[in-house]
């Protein structure tokens, strides 16, 4: 049915259905084109789209995932995109070698060639690096960028991602996640550069340029650069700590949270993913007021939206294979990513039949044909035709690891340190200890080499864990390293550095109730076994978000939030630890992205435990 442009509207007026407040577009933000007008291009965009057939349009609307399609799949139906979903790989292969990634980028380019009046996208989750594939470096993720707060360090992060994505043969990457995380309970908490909606903007801007390029520059979306997506639209960090939740904040307080979208628009971003969430119990995929009268319309958005993982599925009166109610609320590209081709033949009979209206099929194919064409998609040529395509040893390369373990030194946000414990001297005996210490799978975290984050250190390489970092500095200035993740000594420490927090997880299955995590009690029973013996104590955490830490924080001399670092543990000790010389190396610069609640059961508190932005200094001793 189509949709009058209200919110809460008859695009999926169907039993049940509710309606979302109204929304008033006018008093929403603005934003500068980050592109002047192209005639020329629109131009060319109007000549293809007279030259397509209905059949070529629709296919322009769907992506399927490469777990679920082959090239002969894409020699028959003409598809506009693909994916690879934070588990799919060739051959279903999460170790494929990045040749093999690329070999299948050509062979599916060239099947789309045949059938598609337009080259095929390939669009993956390269969030903290390009972590689908091994061998990439392997970036924090953005709760500790967040904490960082450092622009420049993030457009040199989105820069060297979007080379290993490049290299590989793939040309879109979802991300970045520019939430605003209101719940620290919320399971995608890490992938949130914090609760500030500023913060969060300044970091989605300076990631988007690192990812596209600079708007108005030749660097922008050339053969170095990939497409960028803002995500996900909208609200999807305020829904009380519940994955694809009900957000019910005030349309006030959404507009203020749509920050980051403001400054990604400015900053050119050429796609915008719907969220799964909803606000005032309707879905986000289905908000036509939402998705098309602001973002849209308003904000004069002029890439193209696409849909989350079947979100469209969600809607009252849509299935997996079906769902003219997304299309008409506003989004122009259906994830679909094994439905794909029940949801192209369904959607190409709403079109011939006018269920989808040709004035809403032709603004959809628009959008991705500009996307397309300003990507250069048609000069391109295939994959492993394009300057940085092959060039593996760009994957995990050293400027890039380098990169990365910088990364993590900003990070790191000093919580404690009683009598000025930190920085450590490096010739001393110095006890690892906690099950993260020598844990590469736990530093990085979810969306590494597969969605949960499950696979074995030995997997995830160039890698060095905090163990290895601090036993290099320590064993180079003539000191002496014991890793014992239980704890237990033979010679009596002068220090131990205790590594524990949270297992790896992604979306929904992180959700917490409490933030009295699993393994806290392990973990406040090691740092006081260590603690009662009157040995100096350092707490290092891994997490994806503040966690109840009261007892191993009372039973620690310095705390460190370590949050996701990644793969580049080696900047942790860079920090805790003196050069030789005795100098000082490095001083904790990060601070934090997110209030850290005092309460397990608070994600979110009034008085907490430490404030936004709360972060200890050596210097400021
Ligand atoms: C997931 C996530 C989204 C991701 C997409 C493709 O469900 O919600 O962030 O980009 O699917 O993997």
């Amino acid at each position: 049915m189509a949709c009058l442009g209200l919110a809460g509207c008859a695009a999926f007026a169907s039993p049940g259905a509710v309606a979302a407040p109204a929304v008033h577009p006018a008093q929403w933000p603005r934003p500068a084109a980050a592109l002047p007008a192209d005639p020329q291009l629109e131009a060319r965009i109007e000549a293809l789209l007279a030259r397509m057939t209905p059949a070529e349009k629709v296919g322009q609307l769907v992506q399927g995932d490469i777990d679920s399609l082959t090239a002969a799949d894409l020699r028959q139906v003409p598809l506009g995109s693909v994916l690879n979903g934070a588990n799919s790989a060739p051959r279903h292969d999460r170790l494929a070698s990045p040749r093999e990634w690329l070999e299948l980028a050509d062979r599916f380019y060239a099947a789309a060639a045949a059938a598609a009046p337009l080259p095929l996208l390939w669009a993956t989750d390269a969030i903290h690096g390009h972590n689908d594939i091994r061998g990439a470096t392997i970036f924090p993720h953005n709760i500790g960028l967040g904490a960082a707060r450092d622009p420049a360090l993030l457009r040199r992060i989105g820069a060297a991602t979007a080379l290993e994505v490049r290299a590989t043969g793939l040309d879109w990457t979802f991300a970045p996640t520019v939430a605003v995380v209101r719940d620290v309970r919320w399971g995608r908490s890490y992938e949130s550069y914090g609760e500030n909606p500023q913060l969060v903007a300044e970091c989605a801007a300076a990631l988007v340029e690192g990812l596209q390029g600079r708007a108005g520059t030749p660097e922008f979306l050339d053969a170095a650069h990939v497409l960028a997506t803002a995500k996900h639209f909208l609200g999807d960090g305020g829904t009380g700590g519940r994955d694809e939740g009900d957000n019910t904040q005030s349309e006030a307080a959404l507009r203020r949270d749509a920050a980051a979208y403001v400054a990604a628009i400015g900053a050119g971003v050429q796609a915008v993913m719907a969220s799964f969430s909803s606000w005032h119990g309707v879905k986000m995929h289905g908000n036509r007021a939402l998705l098309t009268g602001v973002l849209k319309e308003r904000m004069g958005f002029d890439g193209l939206v696409i849909g989350d993982w079947d979100g469209h599925a969600q809607l009252p009166g849509c299935s997996a294979v079906s769902c003219p109610a997304a299309i008409d609320a506003g989004i122009d590209v259906v994830m679909a990513p094994a439905g794909w081709r029940d949801f192209y033949a369904n959607t190409l009979a709403q079109a011939r039949s006018g269920a989808i209206p040709a004035a809403r099929l032709d603004e959809a194919v628009r959008r991705v044909l500009r996307v397309k064409l300003r990507a250069h998609l048609p000069e391109e040529g295939p994959p492993s035709s394009r300057p940085f395509a092959g060039h593996f040893e760009l994957l995990g390369s050293s400027a890039h690891r380098a990169l990365a373990r910088r990364a993590v030194r900003e990070s790191l946000v000093l919580l404690k340190n009683e009598h000025a414990l930190l920085p450590l001297a490096p010739r001393a005996r110095v006890l690892v200890a906690g099950q993260g210490a020598d844990n590469v799978t736990q530093q990085c975290g979810g969306f590494t080499l597969d969605w949960q984050g499950t696979r074995p250190g030995r997997d995830i390489r160039p890698a060095e864990s905090i163990y290895a970092g601090i036993r290099a500095a320590v064993t180079a200035a003539g000191g002496s390293v014991q890793l014992s993740p239980s704890g237990e000594f033979g010679a009596r420490p002068d220090v131990a550095i205790v590594v524990f927090g949270e297992s790896p997880y992604a979306e929904g299955a992180g959700d917490l109730t409490s933030l009295a995590y699993d393994g806290e009690a392990r973990d406040r029973a090691l740092l006081e076994r260590l603690h009662a013996q009157g040995i100096a104590v350092v707490a290092v955490l891994i997490s994806g978000r503040p966690l109840w830490i009261e007892g191993e924080l009372a039973a620690a001399d310095a705390f460190v939030a370590a949050w996701l670092p990644g793969a580049e543990g080696g900047g942790v000790a860079d920090v805790l630890f003196r050069a030789p010389d005795g100098s000082r190396r490095h001083d904790f610069r990060g601070r934090l992205p997110v209030s850290w609640p005092r309460a397990p059961s608070a994600g979110a508190s009034p008085q907490p435990l430490f404030p936004y932005g709360y972060g200890l200094r050596y210097a400021s001793r």
